[in-house]
């Protein structure tokens, strides 16, 4: 079936050693023309029609080395089999897709999936869309997304593991780990490609595409460091980002590919360019044309370039003129063929897997809902509103436009998850408690943004017959995502206005919020008594909350990004640094307590906006519980150690309430005076358990000095000794802290 394996009698048992893989690659380039090299640097789509009318002829001249958004089963194997069985050298595709959480089961977004503080899960997660995506012949996904994100107004936060660097780094881990299994050329593993490097994250204003400004110091102390933690667990590949830093546009960013990914970080995986990435490098104003562009993008290190030509029309002439050198192409090559083969598609034909799932595996349903049951996060319980109490009520009313809405529960990047298989909150309130309780469902408005608010008096009327109401708000799918930016991050539509009335009710109001992204919630966090911030849960989303609703299991997930009180307060996260005025309650000054014609005074001298609180609405690390755990006894292994020396801090923690319920222990750490000026908390450690009613453990956490090491003012990573505070509780606001000192071996 390919050309490699009639000179190797045992490909499969040695396909795995780098050296024999290397020697493969050898020799396989030893055969190949320019024009066959430069085929492999392109990742080409199909035009109209059936995917091999447009993409077989390239396939079958060696032109094309990957196809990206081909899907169906036939189409893929169809065009394997042209690579292999007509092209000269019959080298396989590359068969690329956006499996971002999940593929025909869908689970949380990742940005909801980093709210379970479960590398495991999110792990399983991951290995179950490679799974599925495998069965059709998928190869390659662009995930896992690993740009730090503290902007919610841009649209791809829904995509990120959030604001914080200890928190990615586990998770950026987890999700390579889950896509490439044990092995790429195991069946069910594809290769990760992690993007989008580097910076995206900051786009100015979250704006998507827009610009970045970030200081040298911040993109390595915060930007990069998901990047290698996903490189260290053997990402296959890496896309560079739309964005430009500092006048660069990362896709021809030789100081980042070149410097950090190759020389600093020994990275051994292809580089593929973003989307038409290649060309835009002249929009940008970096190039003045095509040509020009492919020049850059390849001599910065862009191996691959996704969807658009310039490398196709450009790259041989390039090289025969000398701009690119030879040496250029073949690393490009060497890196792409050396993926091809350590996913074994040399070795067993190209589209691995035997027969396409059609039904979603039992597995794959259970994943997808405790990652969304533990992705859930409970952010207010007034009263313990929350769990709902069958045996108390005898009617609820289930209002609002996500209650019912089965595919707008499934978030952005589902091109290929079975809406089919969604179950909605309403349904899974119905599944749950439908035979014990009187449902009385309302959506009141047609959409998440609807302004027309016809629905409102059906949907007073139920809440008024019913004993308690859950409210379903939010944002629909196509409100997040790339290139669905918003400035103003309220519920959209009338939802506001429908809270208010619900509210003059007089019922107990719980309500399930389903978005993309943080939202900012002021204004109805009075008007509810309890809410559930439940993301875009995915396809199991309504059986998990309905379990949440009703106490079949606590609430446990944690803000993975810290909730503003309004869009002014953005950029707003935990691990800011203190600045020379920070606020205290006694520093601020309130808007309405400012005398008219008051002298011109520094007010509180403090940094703080007049017209807001200066605190979040919901802490990173915040999440609420059905049950009450304690922390106590926080205790250091040493109060002074060497910096060769591990310190052990642990606490107590004690489930004081009344049920069953898993807690994510947090560690953060202080580094009050450096040679930078550093974060006022830094998260260091955490761990998920559960905890039986009454039951006690001590949950202990190892330091390293170099856990706390950062990129210092010469440009490397620095330790130093000094003094640390440390803090360890269930949020970033935790109080329970110790004080130690690392001191020169
Ligand atoms: C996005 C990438 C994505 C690619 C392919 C681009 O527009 O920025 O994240 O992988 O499209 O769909």
């Amino acid at each position: 079936m390919c050309s490699m394996t009639t000179d190797d009698p045992h490909p499969a048992a040695v396909a795995s050693t780098s050296t024999r893989i290397a020697d493969r690659v050898a020799a396989l380039m030893a055969r190949m023309s320019l024009e066959e090299k430069i085929g492999q640097m392109v990742l080409a789509q199909p035009g109209e029609g059936p995917p091999a009318d447009t993409l077989g002829g390239p396939v079958r001249d060696g032109r094309v080395g990957a196809i990206v958004n081909v899907v169906e089963r036939d189409a893929v194997s169809e065009l394997q089999r042209i690579a292999v069985a007509e092209s000269r050298l019959g080298i396989p595709l590359l068969v690329g897709r956006d499996v971002i959480h999940g593929f025909r089961t869908i689970l949380p977004i990742p940005l909801g999936q980093a709210a379970s503080w479960n590398p495991e899960l999110v792990r399983a997660a991951a290995a179950v869309a490679a799974q599925e995506a495998a069965e059709v012949g998928i190869n390659w996904t662009f995930a896992p997304m690993l740009d730090i994100a503290r902007d919610p107004r841009w649209g791809r936060i829904a995509e990120s593991p959030g604001e914080d660097v200890f928190l990615a780094n586990r998770l950026a881990a987890a999700m390579v780990q889950g896509f490439q299994g044990e092995s790429l050329a195991e069946p069910g593993s594809i290769a990760a490609c992690v993007k989008h490097f580097a910076g995206y994250g900051a786009v100015e204003s979250g704006r998507d595409y827009a610009t970045t400004n970030i200081p040298e110091n911040e993109l390595h102390n915060v930007y990069l460091p998901p990047f290698k933690a996903a490189i260290d667990q053997g990402a296959a590949s890496l896309m560079t980002s739309f964005s430009d830093l500092d006048g660069i546009p990362a896709t021809a960013h030789a100081g980042l590919l070149r410097e950090v990914l190759r020389a600093q970080w020994s990275f051994d995986g292809f580089v593929v360019s973003d989307w038409h990435s290649i060309p835009q490098l002249s929009v940008h104003g970096l190039t003045a044309d095509d040509r020009e562009a492919a020049v850059a993008a390849a001599n910065a290190g862009v191996d691959m370039e996704m969807a658009s030509d310039t490398y196709a029309r450009h790259l041989a002439e390039a090289v025969e003129s000398g701009v690119v050198a030879p040496e250029t192409v073949d690393a490009a090559v060497a890196r792409i063929l050396a993926i091809k083969f350590r996913l074994g598609l040399f070795d067993s034909p190209p589209d691995k897997v035997g027969v396409a799932a059609q039904a979603a595996s039992d597995h794959a349903l259970e994943v997808a809902e405790k990652a969304a049951r533990q992705s859930v996060v409970l952010l207010q319980n007034r009263d313990g509103a929350l769990p709902l109490k069958p045996s108390e009520l005898s009617s609820l009313a289930v209002i609002g436009p996500l209650a019912d809405a089965a595919y707008e529960q499934l978030g952005t990047w589902i091109f290929d998850g079975d809406p089919e298989r969604s179950i909605s909150v309403l349904a899974g309130i119905r599944a749950r408690v439908g035979q014990h309780l009187d449902l009385l469902h309302e959506p009141a408005l047609a959409t998440s943004r609807s302004r027309e608010t016809g629905g409102f008096d059906e949907a007073v009327a139920a809440a008024r017959r019913a004993d308690a109401v859950v409210l379903c708000l939010g944002e629909e799918s196509i409100l997040s995502g790339e290139a669905h930016s918003r400035a103003d991050i309220d519920l959209p539509g009338a939802q506001v206005e429908l809270v208010r009335r619900i509210r003059g009710c007089g019922k107990p109001v719980v309500a399930v919020i389903l978005a993309g992204r943080p939202l900012t919630l002021a204004n109805i966090v009075d008007e509810v008594d309890a809410i559930l911030y439940a993301w875009h849960p995915g396809s199991m989303g309504g059986p998990a909350i309905a379990d949440l609703l009703f106490g079949v299991e606590s609430p446990s997930g944690k803000l993975p990004v810290t909730f503003p009180r309004t869009v002014g307060q953005i950029p707003l996260y935990y691990n800011a640094r203190n600045t020379g005025k920070p606020p205290r309650p006694e520093t601020v000054v309130n808007i309405d307590e400012i005398p008219v014609r008051a002298p011109q005074t520094s007010l509180g001298m403090s940094a703080f906006h007049l017209d807001v609180d200066h605190t979040p609405l919901f802490a990173f690390g915040h999440g609420l519980s059905y049950t009450r755990f304690e922390y106590s006894d926080l205790r250091l292994s040493a109060a002074r150690l060497p910096l060769a020396d591990a310190l052990i801090v642990s606490v107590r923690l004690r489930n004081a309430g009344p049920c069953s319920a898993e807690e994510v222990v947090q560690l953060y750490v202080r580094d009050p005076v450096a040679s930078i000026t550093r974060p006022v908390r830094e998260l260091k450690g955490f761990q998920r358990l559960r905890l039986a009613p009454g039951q006690a453990e001590r949950v202990e956490f190892q330091l390293h000095a170099d856990d706390l090491s950062f990129y210092g003012r010469q440009q490397r990573r620095v330790v130093e000794p000094g003094r640390f505070q440390v803090w360890i509780g269930g949020s970033s606001n935790a109080e329970l802290g110790g004080e130690f000192e690392w001191v020169e071996n």
